[in-house]
């Protein structure tokens, strides 16, 4: 009979849809095969530095959450606690409050720690259980951009997110001879814009591991117009620039707290505006924001969440502290949390963008 534990569960950084299938498949397969019992710990990790923010988590907690977006537990991605924001005379100042988080682990008798985020939330896990703290991390984010992982969950309900936009953006942009730039999410990698761009029919795809030269694109809408297609759809990854130029920021790390996290926003409008000097279309700009993030999960997603959530129950058994849960070529695995550190990007010159090119698809290179 497997010892039964007590684990604590904490969802960190931005939303995405699975987390609550993920929490479910943990506590439900936790409970009925090890009988272990789950602690609810909530922001992310400021529910391990604040009071009050930690709670048994049952089975009957997870009852209906299956196809729901967001997370039961809260989230936050402004609670690290190596750089913890206090206010103080009307200033923010970072302290690291890791030995009190680690003393929390031990008050509540934690036998381990389930972390579910994205880098930052993992580095943290990393982190901590480099101070001895026994941890096993999931990994999410809607911008798939996790090296560790071929694939996390969040990405693919995104995706269908997008790409739907794309497709009823369309209708407007044809009836009224527009071009269209709509804003994607995905950080610094273009996986979301280039996936959902492709499946979504975009004329133009910007991403930021290819900057874009602005004649390439006015040369491609014009060679639509001559082709009698006198609208134009252009998908722009929130993290695409202009060869020469830089990001496109939308509050400056360190006024705010959130500070040390730069908000990407804006691509579109500054890609709009560089278009604006050379293209007689009106053009106009649709920021998707964080409609991508938001709703029920994919049955993708669902899955995908679900067995990494059964999964982590392995990693607890057999002691793999310090690992994650990842997909690798269809298989849930467990590869060291310290690959969590490394981000990934799009290949340029890989098949996707090549097959794309090759179906007259502009990365405005
Ligand atoms: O990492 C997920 C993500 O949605 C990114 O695509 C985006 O840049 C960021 O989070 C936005 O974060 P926030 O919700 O904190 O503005």
């Amino acid at each position: 009979m497997p010892r039964s534990l007590r684990l604590g569960v904490l969802t960190g950084g931005g939303d995405c849809p699975g987390l609550n299938a993920l929490i479910r498949g943990l506590v439900k397969r936790g409970t009925h095969e090890f009988g272990h019992e789950f602690v609810g710990i909530e922001n992310g990790y400021m529910g391990l530095v604040e009071p009050g923010l930690t709670h048994p988590l049952t089975e009957e907690d997870t009852r209906g959450i299956l196809p729901k977006g967001g997370t039961i537990l809260g989230t936050s991605n402004k609670a690290n606690p190596f750089a913890y924001p206090f206010r103080e005379n009307g200033h923010w100042v970072d302290r690291d409050v890791s030995d009190q988080v680690l003393r929390r682990c031990e008050e509540l008798k934690l036998d381990g720690l389930v972390a579910v985020g994205g880098d930052g939330t993992l580095s943290i896990g990393h982190r901590l259980a480099s101070r001895g703290l026994n941890v096993v991390g999931c990994p999410k984010t809607i911008d798939n951009d996790l090296s560790g992982t071929d694939q996390t969950f969040g990405f693919d309900t995104a995706r269908l997110i997008v790409t739907e936009a794309l497709d009823r953006l369309h209708s407007t942009a044809e009836a009224h001879d527009r071009v269209m730039v709509v804003e994607i999410m995905g950080r610094h990698a273009g996986f979301l814009t280039l996936d959902s761009g492709i499946a979504g029919g975009a004329d133009v795809i910007l991403i930021p591991e290819i900057p874009y030269q602005v004649e390439s694109i006015v040369e491609k809408i014009h060679r639509r117009a001559t082709r009698r297609r006198s609208f134009s759809i252009i998908a722009i990854s929130e993290g695409a620039y202009p060869v020469g130029g830089t990001l496109a920021i939308q509050e400056q790390a360190g006024e705010v707290p959130g500070r040390g996290v730069v908000r990407l926003g804006g691509s579109g409008r500054v890609c709009a505006d560089l278009l604006a000097k050379h293209v007689d279309a009106e053009i106009r700009v649709t920021v998707l924001g964080h409609l991508q993030r938001g709703g029920s999960p994919s049955a993708a997603d669902r899955l995908l969440a679900t067995r990494y959530g059964c999964k982590v129950l392995d990693l607890v058994r057999d002691g793999q502290w310090n690992h994650m849960v990842a997909l690798r070529a269809g298989e849930i695995v467990a590869v060291p949390l310290s690959e969590s550190r490394k981000e990934r990007r799009v290949d340029p010159s890989g098949e996707l963008v090549r097959f794309a090119k090759s179906m007259g698809i502009s990365f405005g290179d």
